[in-house]
């Protein structure tokens, strides 16, 4: 049966490109079939393919399943930039009902038993004028798993994109603790400690940093255990079991 999850994060650059691989890999080793998605991916690069994004590239290597770049990535567009005004300025537009066609048509095509979508930014990013990205996830009901980078300020936004999800009426899967700086965030344990009490749905992992992340989704996937906090529901841990 597919268990499909939609990733997002307290922000951009948290980590959940990072994270999405490192559950790829995880559910490969496991034995799943997995396919990771980018349905819209801002930032790329102009390739003798055409345009190519990074993460769309990163989620396509790491899955099992062998899936064509423009469905990975439908939506892809140059400039580094939020997604809508990226859109404008590529003088394209798009919305909740093509996304998750396109979605889901990837998903009956190629089917996997385990799939990441992999949001953009944070929770409430526009898509255009009148929908957020987010509403992808509630459209096509998927799981949401809430990337936290382990930083000072972490606590209130992670408080507020789980507040956001549910408000939604997404089903919080669980979040994954990632350590995005080499030195280890000020009273780790204890804000570890903190996100488990405030966040209405289970740890499902703690990232360690890796100085190379991109290149061993491998062996994040390997070290992606809930650790470093109390309250870790080991039945819970979607990542880590079926
Ligand atoms: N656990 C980690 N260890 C080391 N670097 C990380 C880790 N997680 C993320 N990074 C780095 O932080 C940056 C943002 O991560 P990324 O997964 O691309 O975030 P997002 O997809 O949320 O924008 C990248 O340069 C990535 O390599
Ligand atoms: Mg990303």
């Amino acid at each position: 049966m597919t268990q499909a999850y939609f990733v997002t994060a307290t922000d951009t650059d948290a980590g959940k490109t990072v994270v999405s691989t490192a559950l790829l890999s995880r559910w490969r080793r496991q034995g799943y079939s997995t396919l990771g998605l980018k349905p819209v991916a801002a930032g790329a690069e102009m390739t003798r393919h055409g345009l190519r994004n990074d993460d769309a590239l990163a989620l396509m290597s790491a899955s099992s399943v062998n899936v064509p770049y423009e469905h990975i990535n439908p939506v892809c567009l140059a400039p580094p930039i939020a997604p809508h005004i990226a859109l404008q300025k590529s003088g394209m537009q798009t919305t909740i009902e093509e996304l998750s066609a396109q979605v889901r048509k990837t998903m009956a095509d190629f089917p996997a038993q385990r799939v990441v979508v992999e949001g953009a930014g944070g929770w409430r990013v526009p898509l255009n004028d009148s929908e957020d990205l987010s509403e992808l996830a509630s459209t096509l009901a998927l799981s949401v798993i809430l990337v936290v980078p382990l930083k000072l300020g972490c606590l209130s936004m992670a408080r507020l994109t789980a507040e956001a999800v549910l408000a939604d009426g997404c089903t919080l899967a669980g979040w994954i603790g990632n350590r995005v700086t080499p030195e280890t965030m000020s009273e780790e344990a204890a804000n570890l400690t903190t996100l488990h009490r405030i966040l209405p749905a289970p740890c499902l992992g703690v990232l360690p940093f890796d100085p190379v992340p991109a290149g061993r989704p491998e062996r994040l996937g390997t070290e992606l255990s809930c650790q470093g906090g109390s309250g870790c529901d080991p039945a819970h841990r979607a990542v880590s079991s079926d």
